[in-house]
């Protein structure tokens, strides 16, 4: 047996526990969220399309799992915030969370978030920023817990002069320090959480799987869905990752982010902007 199905079977610790996949509404993220279904996990199917977000509900439920779906646009800090809450009221424990709703290079030109940020930057990088901080209390009180954050190789070094892009736009920029900043931030996240039971880990998934954002892109796609699903559900529940935490994989290995991962002043600046940015007292 191999792949997701492999994976599913080495999963030891989903009986009833409680899963939140951000962007389970399409790609990946949908074969992480059916996988952990399957397992026994109950999940928290986010998306904002809800006709899509139901109906991965209802596949699950077909299969004997159990899965809710929640709405929200991460565009918004306000929806990102109205979504942690609606966690809290909904369950009382949080054992995993993955990072992985995102928006990919193609568009026609710099867009902004609600909030006025550039929009790869917000809805990629900060609005799981701040829906983890929002949750932490809940993950950490459900400890031993993950946190996965679903990043990619494609990474560019942060401009701290011009972190928004207002200046020198590019969709392929936007994409690639909005993926590296999700590095910088698993990396320090770790280090807060240490003693926690809480590990927190980042990776790139796969290659030009074949999902909308890359067709979208207009590249062929080269790798499966459930290539990247399975490096994900490693992270999210193999027991080979106990003790590992702030780490980045390349699909299923450990390997080195761009320089600036490593760069503990680019990563105080990073934190100090996002904190400011999204109001987090952490
Ligand atoms: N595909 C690859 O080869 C590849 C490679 C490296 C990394 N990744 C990463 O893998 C993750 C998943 O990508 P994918 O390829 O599976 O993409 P996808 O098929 O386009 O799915 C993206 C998911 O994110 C959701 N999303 C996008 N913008 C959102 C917003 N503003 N608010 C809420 N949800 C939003 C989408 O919802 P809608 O369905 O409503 O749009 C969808 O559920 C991304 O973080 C991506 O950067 C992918």
């Amino acid at each position: 047996m191999a792949g997701v199905a492999a994976m599913v079977q080495a999963m030891t610790s989903g009986k009833g526990r409680i899963a939140l996949v951000t962007g389970a509404t399409d790609g990946v993220g949908r074969v992480v969220a059916a996988a952990l279904g399957k397992d026994g996990w109950r999940v928290l199917v986010h998306g904002r399309d809800a006709k899509r977000g139901e109906a991965l509900v209802r596949e699950i439920e077909d299969g004997g799992g159990s899965a809710s779906f929640l709405r929200a646009d991460l565009a918004s800090l306000a929806e990102v915030r109205r979504l942690a809450a609606e966690v809290r009221t909904t369950t009382d424990g949080l054992a995993l969370l993955i990072n992985n709703a995102g928006i990919g290079t193609a568009g026609s030109g710099r867009e902004t978030s609600a909030d006025g940020h550039e929009m790869r930057f917000a809805v990629n990088y900060l609005a799981g920023f701040l829906l983890t901080y929002e949750l932490l209390p809940l993950i950490k009180a459900s400890a031993p817990a993950r946190i996965v954050n679903v990043s990619s190789a494609g990474q560019q070094a942060i401009d701290f002069s011009d972190v928004m892009l207002a200046r020198r736009y590019s969709g392929i920029a936007a994409y690639c320090q909005s993926k590296l900043a999700q590095i910088l931030f698993t990396i320090d996240l770790a280090q807060e959480l240490k003693g926690s039971g809480v590990l927190v880990n980042a990776l790139h998934p796969s290659t030009y799987m074949n999902t909308t954002m890359v067709r979208r892109a207009g590249v062929s796609p080269m790798s499966k869905v459930e290539t990247g699903a399975e490096a994900i559900l490693q992270l999210a529940v193999s027991p080979g990752i106990e003790g590992k935490s702030g780490l980045y994989f390349n699909v299923m290995n450990e390997a080195r982010a761009n320089p600036q991962a490593y760069d503990a002043e680019a990563r105080r600046k990073l934190r100090a902007l996002s904190l400011e940015l999204t109001g987090v007292k952490a």
